[in-house]
């Protein structure tokens, strides 16, 4: 037994799934940077699964922090009121929702991702008085009940077993289908077996599910059925929001606004756990306390929410920023598919959330080994983890990008052979010819 490990491998239950591929004992982290108990430094792609947009550390949320704990303010509140809450709702009031026309009521739901998607449907459900709810092929909602029945992994829904679900394709799940004509065309047919349902749950950008994009068209699509037919649209932005996909919200692209949107995950600013539902006015039915939860009050959470929300949403040079680092990971990741087309079937993905699909999953497996013994840690996705997938900071140094890129050309040349080489100009219109597969 490895000595700096052997606690956990004597103590802690065998559910436990990240640490496995990077066994060694982190300790202190700051922006990009882990570092473990023997010194070593790690750059991070992994980005505690899309909970750190911000780094770790964060300058600017870790001092707003330290300095709301110094002054003895309220920590943790239920859901009472308290300043930093109010702080929080009229930053994100004022920088996020009215600048994009979009009209909500916000729902602190108890602080993880999956809680926040069990909090719609439920709402869904009681405002409708349907049961049935849409999800999708490769979606990834969470770990508990009604969350768990919407995620696509048989491998996770094994623990239990739900029903009330129709399970329908994601957009460019079979080629050159239209699954959002085919739900109508269900919705039309009392014999098709699948009922009215409450609420269609979607993520914009699918991540566990392999870096799979929705096109506009597609969303837009969904969001005039739902509509037409009194369907709640629920949008899943737990991994895909706050800024993931070079915008806020990953489907801001498609100019719609979607009855309701879960955030998690980012949202708290420094990793801090914290919740948020988006519920439209005009749905928000629940009676007081109908959906509660002690730990719906995480005043650190809203303080370093507040902070970022300031710090980089005010304008649009944060967005710029994130536009150009986007173009360097797709360069990067295009040369490296190139230099591979034997093993890599093609790029995925949109802004800081990009990846590259194999044919075989255990390539990504060694791939990923290979580039944490070169100080990268980062992880796959996909229903096989044939999809090696990128999550830098949003703040990352462009030069530690491209250093962390380095790692991962450098470890697809030694595993698989042919050189991959840096991004040049030439790339840039070399990319235009690759088979982008969104
Ligand atoms: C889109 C999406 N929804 C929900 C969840 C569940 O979040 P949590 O693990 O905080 O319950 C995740 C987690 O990765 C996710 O990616």
């Amino acid at each position: 037994m490895n000595a700096p490990l052997s606690t956990f491998e004597q103590h802690e239950s065998s559910a436990r799934s990240y640490c496995r591929d990077f066994p060694v004992v982190f300790d202190r982290a700051r922006d990009s940077h882990l570092h473990d108990e023997q010194g070593r430094r790690y750059i991070d792609f992994l980005c505690g699964a899309g909970a750190m947009n911000y780094g770790h550390n964060n300058e600017h949320a870790k001092r707003a922090v330290l300095e709301y704990m110094a002054a003895d303010s309220i920590m943790m509140s239920l859901d009472l009121h308290s300043a930093s809450k109010r702080a929080f709702i009229e930053a994100f009031q004022e920088i996020v929702l009215a600048p994009r026309g979009y009209q909500y009521r916000l729902q602190f739901t108890s602080p993880t991702g999956t809680s926040v998607v069990e909090s719609s449907v439920k709402l869904a459900r009681k405002i409708t008085g349907r049961q049935n709810v849409v999800a999708f092929t490769n979606a990834y909602h969470g770990m508990s009940g009604v969350s768990l029945s919407l995620t696509g992994s048989r491998h996770h829904r094994q623990a239990v077993a739900h029903g009330a679900v129709t399970r329908m394709p994601y957009d460019g799940y079979v080629p050159g289908l239209d699954s959002v004509d085919l739900l109508r065309r269900y919705l039309d047919d009392a014999s098709s077996g699948v009922d009215l349902p409450a609420a269609v749950v979607l993520e914009s950008v699918q991540g566990e599910g392999g870096l799979n994009v929705a096109s506009v068209e597609w969303l837009r699509a969904l969001r005039e059925l739902t509509r037409e037919r009194g369907i709640a649209m629920i949008v899943d932005e737990v991994q895909a929001g706050c800024g993931r996909t070079g915008r806020f919200f990953g489907f801001e692209r498609a100019g719609i606004q979607p009855d309701m949107v879960c955030l998690s995950k980012s949202i708290g600013g420094l990793g801090l756990p914290m919740a948020v539902l988006l519920i439209h006015p005009e749905l928000d039915k629940w009676r007081p306390g109908e959906d509660n939860g002690t730990f719906r009050g995480n005043n650190l959470a809203f303080v370093a929410a507040t902070e970022v929300l300031q710090r980089y949403w005010r304008d649009g040079e944060f967005e710029q920023a994130l536009r150009e680092k986007e173009q360097l990971v797709r360069t990067s990741l295009a040369a490296i598919a190139q230099a591979h087309p034997q093993r890599i079937v093609g790029i995925r993905g949109i802004g800081l959330m990009q990846g590259l699909e194999f044919r075989d999953g255990e390539d990504v497996s060694t791939l990923i080994g290979e580039c944490f013994r070169h100080q990268l840690v980062v992880e796959c996705c996909g229903a096989r983890g044939q999809v090696l997938k990128l999550m830098p900071a949003l703040t990352i140094e462009p030069a530690v990008l491209r250093q962390g890129l380095e790692i991962i050309a450098d470890a697809c040349q030694r595993l698989f052979g042919h050189a991959a080489h840096a991004p040049t100009d030439a790339d840039a219109d070399a990319d235009a010819e690759l088979a982008v597969a969104p």
